[in-house]
């Protein structure tokens, strides 16, 4: 089975109690089920990775680009300004979706640029968690 990386970035761990008027009530560990299963009927083997550590997630994307792995990446706040995770983006050796669970151009003017999307092959927003099937489902279409 192919593998998939679904990484997403600070504060996501805490899905479920962070806003849920803007993020709903999915848990983490809920949106890992939903992604493993997802990825079980699209014939994925697909892995949930969650961190609040900048240079992890580099390590993350280094480890994608090296073993050809495509990625589904939220990168939360770190969309909005990291370089050095764009930079890590633009390495990368195989798909690259970029998903957010609210509608960033709908929100505060500062969440409106993404520095990944010109790097990624195509970018969801607003959907909540479905953003994450679907993602896979296209990853999947076009591996
Ligand atoms: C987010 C949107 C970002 O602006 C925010 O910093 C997040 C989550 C989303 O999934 O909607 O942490 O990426």
């Amino acid at each position: 089975m192919s593998r998939v990386f679904v990484l997403n970035g600070p504060n996501l761990g805490r899905l479920g109690a962070r806003e849920p008027l803007i993020y709903g009530s999915t848990t983490h560990a809920d949106l890992v089920e939903l992604c493993v299963k997802a990825g079980q009927e699209l014939g994925l083997d697909v892995e949930v990775r969650q961190t609040d550590s900048e240079g992890e997630m580099i390590g993350w994307l280094h480890e994608a680009a090296d073993a050809e792995i495509p990625v589904v990446l939220n990168g939360a706040a770190w969309t909005h300004y990291s370089i050095a995770i764009r930079d890590a983006c633009s390495q990368l050796t195989s798909k690259l979706v970029e998903v957010h669970i609210s509608n960033i151009h709908k929100r505060e003017e500062f969440r409106h640029h993404s520095v990944i999307s010109a790097v990624a092959d195509g970018v969801i927003a607003g959907l909540g968690v479905t953003g994450y099937a679907l993602a896979l489902r296209w990853i999947a279409e076009h591996r």
